[in-house]
């Protein structure tokens, strides 16, 4: 049968039948792959130049079709270096990706079976395989046994997701009219007012003076306020400061005042996976929702963001999509009812199972390793926390809460920290970047890969003395 499938002794040339397999081509993709995921500090790269690139891929697309040898030499030499490795352990911008061998390798199964996870009908086994990881993320976050969800493509769709059930429930219960309003701090990530934006809510945004946001300033917001409060949403974890919500205070006041409460953890979430930082989010049990990246701070590949609801019913009621040819699949209504069908939890539709990679990798590691990796991020940000403070041209923005540090360089401009950022990639050390804080440009640190090592924080801090 693999014979069959084979493309006979053609290795490497022009594709031939768009379903045989070159042997030599497979085998060569798979070794570079390999040889990739034995590379701890891949290069970092930079950015690429755009008539450069627009040169390299001019007439690779062709009617009759292009050498593989010369596109994979493409792909090597021109277009990978101008791709920012954010699975280095020197990728200390933004939030880092930093997913394990082994979930890498089940995602080739993923793609290489077509695994689809739209219904329980097609893909029973991969969604039960989901269902496990998700029980296991709802059971860390102190979610009732019936909670449930699906996995998504990002903390965005899965705020987008949230924000549509927010709505709809919010509107049922409209006590008079007025338009629809969602309290959020101002340093949440911007797909949640995209989200609210999108789903037609107003967001009441918080200012927070760079705090974490409060019951006492939501509460005054909305003192303030003559729409209909639909929705309260928190973050556990700020994208750029790394600080958590007061999601206790703040689940309490949504409870109170009737209102869906919404965590985007996309990024903090996966503390809850060890036992020292798991009370670092105390009140997450709280929410209605909740967003938890994998692809960020679990160790999974792009894409990969588990959304869960601590009543799935309500959200199922709101993403369930009727049409005729999907009615004809159900059996009855009482075997409906069981089936678990991860299309009725968000937007979309067609998905791939994303949640496997991460189901094969906790599974084969044990939930005890990936407390460990989420903890060696926060203590090297501590670590990073006392060399900053230590050094007198350098000084803490706050104390580090989760695994993102600021910190300011004493009487530098924002042109100076652009410099210093540009010299640094420059010389394959690191990929950091300056950040926004209060008006002020400082400088941003976020500690997400297991095998980032303190040579390299000395090594940054010291290029700014
Ligand atoms: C707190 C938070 N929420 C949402 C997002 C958006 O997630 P994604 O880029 O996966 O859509 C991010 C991304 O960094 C984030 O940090």
């Amino acid at each position: 049968v693999v014979e069959r499938h084979l493309g006979a002794g053609r290795g490497l040339s022009v594709a031939g039948d768009l379903f045989d397999l070159d042997h030599e081509l497979a085998e060569q993709i798979v070794a570079e792959c390999l040889q990739r995921l034995a590379t701890v500090d891949v290069p970092l790269n930079r950015t690429g130049d755009a008539a450069a690139l627009d040169a390299a891929l001019r007439e690779l697309i062709t009617a009759e079709g292009t050498n593989a040898k010369r596109l994979l030499a493409v792909f090597r030499d021109q277009l990978a270096p101008a791709v920012i490795s954010c699975d280095s352990p020197r990728f200390l911008s933004f939030v880092p990706t930093a997913p394990t061998p082994a979930s890498v390798l089940f995602d080739m199964i993923v793609s290489a079976w077509s695994l689809r996870g739209i219904s329980w009908l097609v893909s029973s086994g991969a969604v039960a395989a989901e269902n496990q990881v998700l029980g296991l993320l709802a059971d860390l976050v102190g979610l009732p046994e019936r909670a449930g969800g699906v996995f998504v493509t990002g903390g965005s769709a899965g705020n987008l997701s949230a924000m549509v059930v927010a709505r709809d429930l919010a509107e049922q219960r409209r006590a008079g009219p007025g338009r629809l309003v969602a309290l959020v701090g101002d340093q949440a990530h911007p797909s949640v007012t995209k989200a609210l934006h999108v789903v037609g809510m107003d967001a009441l945004v918080v200012d927070t003076d760079g705090e974490p946001l409060d019951a006492e300033r939501a509460e005054a917001a909305l003192r303030g306020c003559s729409g209909q409060l639909g929705a309260i949403v928190a973050v556990a974890g700020t994208t750029n400061a790394g600080l958590v919500d007061d999601l206790e205070g703040l689940g309490a006041l949504a409870a109170e005042r009737g209102a869906w409460y919404h965590v985007d953890a996309a990024y903090g979430g996966a503390a809850v996976f060890s036992d020292r930082l798991r009370a670092r989010l105390a009140g997450l049990n709280t929410a209605d929702s909740v967003v938890i990246d994998p692809h960020k701070w679990l160790f999974a590949p792009l894409e990969c963001a588990a959304l869960l609801y601590r009543r799935p019913e309500l959200a199922k009621a709101v993403h369930t999509q009727r049409a005729a040819f999907l009615d004809t699949t159900g059996t009855d209504e009482e075997d409906e009812k069981e089936e678990w069908n991860p299309r009725d939890f968000a937007y979309h539709f067609t998905r791939r199972p994303r949640g496997l990679p991460l189901w094969f990798s906790l599974a084969l590691h044990g939930t005890d390793a990936y407390g460990a990796a989420v903890e060696a991020g926060v203590d090297l940000a501590a670590e990073a926390a006392r060399l900053i403070s230590a050094r007198d041209y350098l000084e803490l923005v706050r104390q580090p809460q989760l695994s993102i540090v600021l910190f300011r360089r004493l009487g530098w401009s924002a042109r100076d920290y652009r410099r210093w950022s540009a010299r640094l990639l420059d010389e394959q050390v690191a990929f950091v970047l300056p950040t926004g804080w209060r008006g002020e440009t400082v400088a941003r640190l976020c500690f997400l890969h297991p095998r980032t090592t303190r040579e390299t924080v000395i090594e940054v801090l010291d290029a700014m003395a």
